[in-house]
Parts: structure tokens; sequence; C-alpha cells
């Protein structure tokens, strides 16, 4: 039983998917791992770390992957488009484990089909109680709410916290956060602890109690309607309730000196929660950090990718913000993967015996014997 983890090559990209933790892990149940040179520098983890816990390093991609049963990555394969057809690399019948971006990816789930690759998208875990340690999108996520204020912080001209000082007193920052998720809750606790003063807003009604033991305000659009979606996530509101919330963003953004924006909607671009009028009102030297600019951004001014400024706000649309913090968010993806894969581990052989029943494995399952199988995509094959 062959493991390969090649080094991430898209841009930005600074995880890797095994951690040394896990490649003892998955040694010491009897698997070769093999990781590609310098895959972990970008995030502190020397090929010698990775030696050290039982690896042996390839020299190249090919050299880590090319034989593999299984195979570990971040990120899903880049193509001959990007200027590599990893993919390619790949045996018939590997294992491919990553962040697959799969929905917004279905060509790339074809093909992986009909390579007969057996593909598992990372992103699809089913939001069960079980799977919350195998759950990438939560682990990367919660970093992300974290670097968020860490990042709005950098931009912003003035201190955090109240500070008295014989010179005069400063006021404390204030915080708005939109989307109290797994980001959002993060990033309500990391400017609580440089002690601003938070507010937050979401439209599942079930945050309103978690704001509020973080010791933040709930603030929230007066109208009834629940945005409680499909497991756990939200879903698109009501016109009605749109143009309510908007009402009470302008309101709130008066008052505010940082924005942090969470808000996602699954498979769809992000809804647009900070118009172009809103960022208009906001005072000079205020920010936004808008963490949804990979799905498009909730600030119509964002330009994803880039830190610009507009009004005299610098608003912060960095993409892939988990690999800023690439040590820790590739300690805890490894760790996701690990959760995910080692009860399919048979014991005695050492070999991977996948329980296809298994609520996990379905959830996640895009690819099998040539065909494609999810049946979020399952049409598309
Ligand atoms: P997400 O990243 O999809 O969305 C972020 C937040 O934005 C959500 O709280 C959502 O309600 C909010 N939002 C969406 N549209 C909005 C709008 N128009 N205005 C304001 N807010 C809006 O969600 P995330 O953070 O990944 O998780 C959502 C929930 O799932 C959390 O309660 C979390 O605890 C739960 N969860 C459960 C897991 C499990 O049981 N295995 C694993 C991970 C998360």
């Amino acid at each position: 039983m062959k493991i390969g983890i090649p080094k991430e090559r898209r841009p930005l990209e600074r995880r890797v998917a095994v951690s040394p933790e896990t490649v003892k892990k998955f040694t010491g149940l009897g698997a070769k791992v093999v990781v590609e040179t310098g895959a972990g520098t970008s995030c502190g983890l020397t090929d010698e770390l990775f030696q050290a816990a039982g690896a042996e390093i390839a020299s190249d991609a090919a050299g880590a992957v090319g034989d593999a049963d299984l195979v570990l990555k971040v990120r899903r394969p880049m193509t001959a488009a990007d200027g590599t057809d990893e993919a390619a690399m790949l045996k018939s019948g590997a294992v491919l484990v990553a962040g697959l971006d799969a929905v917004q990816n279905a060509d790339q789930v074809r093909d992986y089909a009909s390579r007969g690759i057996v593909a598992f998208a990372m992103e699809l875990m089913p939001r069960i109680t079980r799977a919350q340690s195998m759950d990438i999108l939560s682990s990367q996520s919660n970093l992300a709410g974290y670097k968020a204020v860490l990042d709005a912080n950098e931009y912003f001209p003035r201190a955090m916290p109240m500070m008295m000082t014989a010179a005069g007193t400063v006021a404390p920052a204030r915080v708005f956060i939109f989307g109290a998720g797994v980001a959002g809750l993060q990033a309500i606790a990391t400017a609580r602890r440089l002690g601003a003063i938070v507010s937050a807003t979401d439209v599942r009604p079930a945050t309103r109690e978690q704001v509020m033991s973080l010791g933040a305000k709930f603030v929230a659009p007066d109208i009834e309607e629940s945005g409680d979606g499909e497991g756990g996530y939200a879903r698109e509101m009501s016109d009605a309730y749109k143009a309510r919330q908007a009402e009470m963003t302008a309101k709130a953004l008066e008052k505010t000196d940082i924005a942090i924006t969470t808000a996602l909607i699954p498979g769809r671009k992000a809804p647009i929660l900070i118009t172009a009028d809103h960022v208009k009102s906001m005072r000079a030297g205020s920010v936004i950090v808008d963490l949804a600019a990979e799905m498009g951004g909730n600030c119509e001014l964002s330009t994803p990718g880039e830190v610009t400024v507009e009004h005299g706000v610098t608003i912060v649309a960095h993409l892939n913000v988990a690999s800023r913090v690439a040590a820790d968010a590739s300690q805890l993806f490894a760790k996701n993967l690990w959760n995910f894969l080692s009860p399919h581990f048979d014991k005695d052989s050492g070999e991977l015996k996948i329980d296809w029943a298994d609520e996990t494995v379905t959830g996640t399952l895009l690819t099998r014997d040539g065909q494609v199988v999810h049946p979020q995509l399952k049409g598309e094959g």
C-alpha cells in the first residue's frame, strides 16, 4: 500500500496534505508513505521532518504519486490548461482524496472517472456529528476567521483595544462580522481578544446565542425569516429580507471601523451584503475583510485576490486565507484526512478496504469504476 503526497502547485498554496504526525500514523498501519521533496517547505515542514516520521522522499511528483494506491492532496489536481496535468500521473484505480471543488468542476470529475480514479471530495463531507473531525471546511474556516482579524488589523490605522494613557484615551475599535458560522465565530473571538467591541449578524437563528456567548452583540434585520438551509448551511433569503438587511447594514456600518464578511450559500455566488453605497458611507480609514472573495465576495467593491482602497476604505479580498496560516492549516487538514481514512484501513493487511456504505464515504465519493457516482454530479456524467 503506497500513499503518495505531491507538492501543491497551485498559486498561493502553501499547505501540504500530510503532517509528520499523520505520516507516522499511516506508516504505523503498514503503509509506505512517499512525499515529494519540498512538499512541506512553504509551511516549515522539511523533508527531514517527514523522513524522521517514516516517509520516503521522492525527487519529483511522478515519483511520489506515480504508482501510489492512495494520493492525498490539499487542492484539486492542476489540469493541462493550468500547465501541468497532475491527474495524468495517477494510475488507474488510485484513490484520490482532497478538496476537489467538485461541484464547480464537473468536467474534471468526469475526467477522474474516465481515468479510473476513485475520487473523494472532502469539501462534500456531510455535516453529521461523527464527521466533525473530518471536516476540512470547518478546520480551514476557523483559521481563516482568525487570520481575517489580523489582516484587518494590518490595514487599520488605529489600535483595537481601548487604551487609557497619560496623553489621552484611545477608543476601542468597533468590529462588525457578517455571517456567524465557523469563520465568523472565530473572527468574533479573535477580535474580542484584541479588545474590540464586536457585533455580528447571521440569517440562521441558532447563531444568535453563539454570538452572544462570545460576548458580542447580535444584530438582525427587523423581519421574521429563518435562513436555515440543508445540512446546517444557509439558504438564499427573500428579496424582502435582503432589503431589510441592507437597511440594517447601512445603520451598522455608520459605527463600524472593521467589517469582516464570511457569508456563504453552498454552490452559489456569495450574497452581496455590503454595497458600493454602504462602502461610500463608511468612515475613511475603515477596513473591510471579505472572506467570501473566493465565491465572488460579500462586498460589491471587492476585487478577489487584491487589497484595494475605495472611498477611503481598504477592502481586503485575499484568496485562500487558510493558506496564510499554512503550518496550522496543514496540520489540521492532514488530521481531517487521517480521521476520514483511518477507519477504512484493514488492521491486519494494512490495505485500504473502503466501507462503501459509510455515510462519510457516500457523501464524498465522486467517481468509482469509471463512473461519476455522486448524487450531486451524476446527471453530469
Ligand atoms: P458557511 O461557510 O457556508 O457560511 C458562513 C455563515 O454565513 C453561515 O453561518 C451562514 O448562515 C451565514 N450566511 C449565509 N448567508 C448569509 C446572509 N445573507 N447574511 C448573513 N449571514 C449569512 O457555513 P459554515 O461556517 O461552514 O457552517 C455553518 C454551520 O454548520 C455552523 O453552525 C457549524 O457549526 C455547522 N457545522 C457542522 C459540522 C458538523 O456537524 N460536522 C461541521 C462544520 C460546520
